[in-house]
């Protein structure tokens, strides 16, 4: 990078800026010992996702080795063709070729790569904590086990609470494109492994598909005593936020834009503290909003809104989760202080128990006054 002359001077006199930053900071109150660029402050906040699809993970790399591997042709001819094809005019453009491409996934090992590789990435982020959707249904209607799938997923889970020391919860979304005898089917086998599974979650194809259509096999979820949340307000209406908080009574809501049309559901959202979980690049990429500069972060966090940042499928949105932070901080001018509210939210809106919550926050109290 490129510094004007008055910098470079300056830096070659490392007491002089030092002087300068005690007065400054002594004095003036504003600038502290080492203030960090706006992409390194993020870089290191600690932080959690709440919103990311494991298939969503899946690199073109991996994808294409792992194809190799199993025998599986993918359609595009080369890595750049398959990236080119990311090119979505809505969400079920981009829903074609996610499911398409989880079709190489055969092997336990498959499943395990794909999760393990999304851990390394991220931990390279400072994310620290992890709450992980993933589609059974999208293999087990190709005929993969459910239990081939959940085995490779939370090896590779318990290999990073190990050796990279990131925490984690597992979601199983029901694709509310399929019938809801089928999420019944999947969540009876699901039961088996109740233990490894926090929530069920509702994804997929939005409109047409209301939260309603689930309403039963939420309530045998409930029973069961998983915690419930759904993408709701992502492209369908305020009212489908409406379904998911009164007939799937869920705990977060996954994106959520569209409740800004409706001041009464804002009033509830804020009322009963339901953080909902936003995806900047993800909306950006699936048109659901033309910039980023009119994304409705700001607005959500001015009503008051618990609101969090997440990829949704990085693979194909172009960017993990520092990348969400980075963008939507640029578009919107967010400040180090708003970017500290969002990591706090992060950990306040998650499924850990109150009092990590209340460890992680202070951990990120404590890195802004070290770094702000
Ligand atoms: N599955 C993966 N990503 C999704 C999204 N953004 N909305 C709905 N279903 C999804
Ligand atoms: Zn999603």
């Amino acid at each position: 990078m490129r510094r004007n002359v008055k910098e470079r001077d300056i830096s070659l006199y490392p007491d002089i800026q030092m002087i300068i930053r005690c007065y400054m900071s002594l004095f003036l109150n504003k600038l502290p010992m080492n203030t960090l660029s706006i992409e390194d402050f993020i870089s290191g906040i600690p932080k959690a996702e709440l919103h990311l699809h494991i298939e969503g993970t899946f690199e073109p790399e991996l994808m294409s080795k792992i194809a190799k591997r199993n025998n599986k042709k993918i359609k595009y001819q080369s890595i750049e063709e398959l990236k080119q094809a990311y090119n979505f005019n809505n969400l079920q453009d981009f829903l074609n070729i996610y499911y398409e491409s989880a079709g190489v996934l055969i092997e336990e090992q498959d499943f395990y790569e794909m999760t393990w590789a999304y851990l390394k990435k991220v931990h390279t982020q400072n994310l620290v904590h992890a709450e992980i959707f993933f589609d059974p249904q999208t293999h087990t209607d190709r005929g993969i086990k459910f239990s081939t799938v959940i085995d490779g997923i939370h090896r590779a889970l318990e290999d990073a609470r190990n050796k990279l020391g990131i925490s984690s919860k597992l979601i199983m979304c029901f694709l509310r494109h399929l019938d809801e005898e089928a999420a019944i089917h999947t969540l009876k086998e699901a039961l088996e492994y109740k233990d490894w599974i926090t929530a069920v979650g509702l994804d997929s194809s939005e409109v047409y598909n209301p939260p309603s259509k689930f309403q039963r096999v939420f309530e045998k979820a409930k029973k069961e005593n998983l915690l419930t949340v759904a993408h709701a307000g992502e492209e369908g209406p305020a009212e489908y936020i409406w379904e998911a908080l009164r007939l799937l009574k869920v705990s977060r809501v996954d994106h959520g834009n569209h409740c800004l049309v409706d001041e009464n559901l804002i009033k509830e959202l804020v009322k009963k503290k339901i953080p909902l979980t936003v995806c900047p690049l993800s909306n950006l990429k699936l048109k659901v909003v033309q910039d980023l500069k009119q994304h409705p972060l700001r607005k959500m966090m001015d009503k008051g809104l618990l609101v969090t940042i997440n990829s949704d499928d990085p693979a194909y949105f172009g960017g993990y989760v520092n990348e969400n932070y980075l963008a939507i901080t640029k578009a919107l001018n967010l400040s180090k202080e708003d970017i500290c509210q969002l990591a706090k939210n992060s950990f306040a809106a998650s499924f850990l128990d109150e009092e990590k919550k209340q460890q992680m926050m202070k951990q990120v109290d404590k890195y802004y006054q070290e770094n702000r």
